[in-house]
């Protein structure tokens, strides 16, 4: 991938994070993410998973620059982000915006909504106050809120419409990428498909590269081009979202892929299970993080930490001692990547955009 390809890269950035409070006198370390390269490509939509705790956020978090890392680097458009001027960071600023799981906690209850979407304006000193005030009106029919919302507070919306509020903040700056933080999963299942349904026309609509963080695997295999799949801080298996859904070659990628409910559920997967919680991310297992749940693990799992592999024709990299030798089955059909409930989503996204073809004169109605 070129300089040109490639908006944002880690390089083996890592993040640890020291209690205060001592246990038996050592300070506690967590080593949240751990050793992780990556590179996010202009105009993708880049997906991480993994279950809780395993340091989505963090990463996504260094890589916006919201936190520093403990060690390695963060390259934006080819400029080191720890090594940014005052003047350059604020401008950087202003390219990476982030979308929040929980619209509520991350808005202001006592500034208006015009006054939430108009404040990285202000900020970053864009435009003229009219300007400013009409960019505000923009950005709500944009989102689909209607334009007397400017003068209300958050409260008085419903949670996606809020959602849609806090898009509308995350772009007032003209961003170039957008990191959307679960950005659906404390929404209603039909409110989440107009939101993604959003997002998507957005993200084409303003040339953004997006990086979703979400659980639910069904939206991530619609909405994904590449998925990064993260086990205790670690990338474990990157791949494009078509090829890692139906042929995943790392044990912990297959377990995810395989609790995705199938829509009927009579049918049956040769199911590969994963005993057991994720283990104390203050005492992380030796070698490779998965073996204790691993079904394959051999004696060479527990002793050597396997390395992601450098990307292969097909751009899939793995971090499994057997990887070239298991045979996994992912899932056979693109309707089987997605639950009923995700299949029910996407009829109604597919009702929502043929309503609004046909009334496209009018204003559209959201939540
Ligand atoms: N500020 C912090 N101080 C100490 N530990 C932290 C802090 N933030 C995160 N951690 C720890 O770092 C690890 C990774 O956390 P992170 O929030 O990145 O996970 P996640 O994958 O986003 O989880 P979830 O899916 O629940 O949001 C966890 O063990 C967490 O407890
Ligand atoms: S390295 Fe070993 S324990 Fe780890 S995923 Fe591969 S087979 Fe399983
Ligand atoms: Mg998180």
């Amino acid at each position: 991938m070129s300089a040109a390809e490639s908006i944002l890269e880690a390089n083996l950035v890592e993040v640890r994070f020291s209690s205060e409070k001592p246990l038996f006198g050592q300070a506690v370390v967590v080593q949240a993410v751990s050793g992780v390269s990556l590179k996010i490509r202009r105009g993708e939509t880049f997906a991480i998973v993994g279950e809780s705790g395993c340091g989505k956020s963090t990463l996504a978090r260094l890589l916006t620059r919201l936190i520093r890392p403990t060690g390695g680097s963060v390259r934006y458009e080819g400029r080191d982000l720890g090594l940014l001027s005052a003047k350059e960071a604020r401008a950087i600023r202003r390219d990476l915006q982030f979308i929040f799981q929980d619209p509520y906690a991350s808005l202001n209850p006592r500034m208006t909504v015009g006054a939430l979407i108009e404040e990285p304006l202000r900020v970053h000193k864009i435009g003229s106050k009219a300007e400013r005030r009409a960019k505000v009106a923009a950005l709500l029919a944009r989102v689909g809120l209607p334009a007397q919302a400017a003068s209300r507070y958050p409260h008085e919306f419903s949670g996606g419409q809020r959602q849609r509020i806090g898009i509308a903040r995350a772009l007032a700056s003209g961003p170039k990428l957008v990191v959307g933080d679960e950005p659906v999963s404390a929404l209603d299942v039909s409110i989440q498909a107009q939101v993604v349904n959003l997002l998507a026309d957005l993200k084409e609509e303003f040339g953004l590269t997006l990086i979703v963080i979400a659980h639910d695997l069904a939206v991530i295999r619609h909405m994904a081009d590449r998925v990064a799949v993260m086990y205790l801080g670690e990338i474990v298996e990157l791949a494009p979202a078509s090829r890692l859904f139906a042929a995943p070659r790392h044990p912990y990628t297959e377990a995810l892929v395989q609790a995705i409910p199938l829509p009927d559920p009579a049918a049956r997967r040769a199911q590969v299970r994963v005993e057991g919680e994720l283990p104390n991310p203050i005492a992380p297992p030796s070698g490779c993080k998965f073996h204790p749940r691993c079904p394959f693990a051999i004696p060479l799992c527990s002793q050597e930490r396997p390395v992601l592999s450098r990307p292969d024709a097909e751009g899939r990299q793995v971090a499994c001692h057997r990887a070239g030798e298991l045979t996994l089955t992912g899932l056979a059909t693109a309707e089987t990547a997605r639950s009923p409930a995700a299949a029910r989503r996407f009829e109604l996204y597919r009702e929502a955009r043929a309503e609004q073809a046909a009334r496209s004169s009018r204003p559209a109605q959201p939540d």
